[in-house]
């Protein structure tokens, strides 16, 4: 007989079906076993007679524990007191591979289940988040490429520094130093000139040295770059990524949701306009709470809370003091203390999704502010060059992978968006 899936015996409904997974849960008495069976799609309650159940298959019954993996073959029938509304009447269980006893229990610490996370990973709510985070990433794609994008692939391994040197990690390079990516960036403003759009979803490394709920030393991040790109295209394109991925999410991912505790309604709302206020409203606005901020610092996790309270979609802030932002970025024309960036909160305090900018266009601002930032120079000839050789107005930006998906699914840590978390105290397993 053929395998099938959990879902596709529950969409069948009824009749005899075979099926194999890991047994979820287990429950016996001298009469009958119960054992929650589950694959990658659900899972699905069956019951094991001993009146009626085969020598051999009762044996098993009796035997088998949690997260051993199995096969059971039987009746198919809809039962409302069963978790997932089927039972199956089993004529025929075998154990494929006895479980020693698994570590995972109820009531453990974070750090343990950090410790066993190659085993914690099956978990049901963390087998959601994969579902959703493999969705965004499609949505993600689906969207670049009805925009007509081409996806590259920028190197990992950098001689120079994006987003400054405070959050770099080098490594030995032969004789030399090196330094792991921060962001594609540089490299998709060089690809810019030969395929006017492009995007890249690449591992990027910061060397964060704070324990957050929201930073990764090693997270995902999806940036995209477009040529002849202003500020205001790149504000709606932002929006309409964002929009995207949650009516994706909303549609593709309704039975993980429930499982993480997200109404897809929600989502759905994530529509066009997103709200969109300067820096300095944002300080004004700060300012009415009673929250005391000068202009000129950056925003921090208690400010970008206080002011999401205000706000139910995401959030775009632009236009932020030069001071506080990369050398990349290009100053507004109209106020020569700003420059021509966007910062996208997510709502509910989940925090900054998206940093993007116009990019600064002549070699020489460009030189300035790398000097005044105290970077070499000869580090960025390659990237000066790009100024050198038909330069052009251009816009980009990055969106933090894990970041979106923990405000999807309501995660409380960032650490649960990513099967192995990298973070300032653990990089195994
Ligand atoms: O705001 P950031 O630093 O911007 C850049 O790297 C630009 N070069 C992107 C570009 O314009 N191409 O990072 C972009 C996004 C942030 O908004 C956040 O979502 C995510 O990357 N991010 C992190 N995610 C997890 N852990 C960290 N330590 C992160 N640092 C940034
Ligand atoms: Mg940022």
């Amino acid at each position: 007989m053929d395998y099938i899936s959990i879902a596709d015996a529950m969409k069948q409904g009824k009749g005899i079906v075979a099926l194999r997974g890991w047994c979820y849960r287990e429950r016996k008495s001298a009469a009958r076993a119960f054992v929650v069976v589950r694959d990658d799609t659900n899972i699905i309650q069956c019951v094991i007679e001993k009146a009626s159940a085969d020598p051999e298959t009762w044996v098993a019954a009796e035997k088998i524990c949690i997260e051993s993996s199995l096969t059971v073959q039987g009746e198919i029938v809809p039962d409302a007191r069963a978790p997932t509304g089927f039972e199956l009447r089993v004529r025929r269980l075998e154990i494929i591979h006895l479980a020693e006893r698994f570590p995972i229990t109820k009531d453990q610490s974070t750090e343990f289940l950090l410790d066993v996370r190659h085993l914690w990973i099956r978990s049901r709510e963390l087998t959601a988040v994969w579902k959703v985070k493999s969705q965004v990433l499609a949505a993600a794609r689906d969207f670049f490429s009805q925009k007509k994008y081409y996806e590259v692939t920028p190197p990992i391994i950098t001689g120079s520094s994006c987003e400054g040197g405070s959050t770099l990690f080098s490594i030995k390079y032969f004789e030399e130093k090196a330094f792991l990516s921060q962001s594609a960036q540089l490299y998709l403003e060089a690809m810019i000139y030969s395929l006017k759009r492009v995007y890249a979803l690449t591992p990027s490394f910061r060397a964060e040295p704070s324990k957050t709920n929201r930073h990764l030393t090693e997270y995902w991040h999806l940036e995209g770059e477009e040529a002849f790109m202003n500020f205001e295209q790149l504000l709606q394109l932002e929006q309409e990524l964002v929009s995207h991925i949650c009516q994706w999410v909303a549609t593709h991912c309704a039975q993980e949701l429930k499982v993480l505790g997200r109404n897809p309604e929600e989502l759905k709302k994530i529509t066009l306009p997103f709200p969109c206020i300067t820096y300095t409203e944002a300080i004004e606005l700060l300012h009415k709470d009673g929250i005391e901020i000068p202009w000129g610092k950056d925003l921090r996790t208690i400010e970008e809370e206080a002011l999401m309270k205000h706000y139910d979609k995401p959030l775009l802030v632009t236009r932020y003091p030069k001071e506080i932002k990369a050398f990349y970025m290009k100053d507004d024309p109209s106020d020569s203390r700003v420059v021509l960036c966007c910062d996208m909160l997510a709502p509910e305090g989940y925090g900054e999704i998206i940093g993007s900018s116009e990019r600064e266009t002549d070699v020489n601002i460009l030189i300035n502010k790398l000097k005044c930032q105290g970077e070499k120079i000869e580090h960025y000839q390659w990237y000066l060059d790009l100024r050198r050789y038909g330069s052009v107005q251009h816009s980009g930006f990055g969106l933090g992978i894990e970041r979106v998906v923990r405000w999807i699914c309501k995660l409380e840590s960032i650490r649960d968006a990513i099967p192995f978390p990298r973070t300032i105290k653990r990089m195994t397993p």
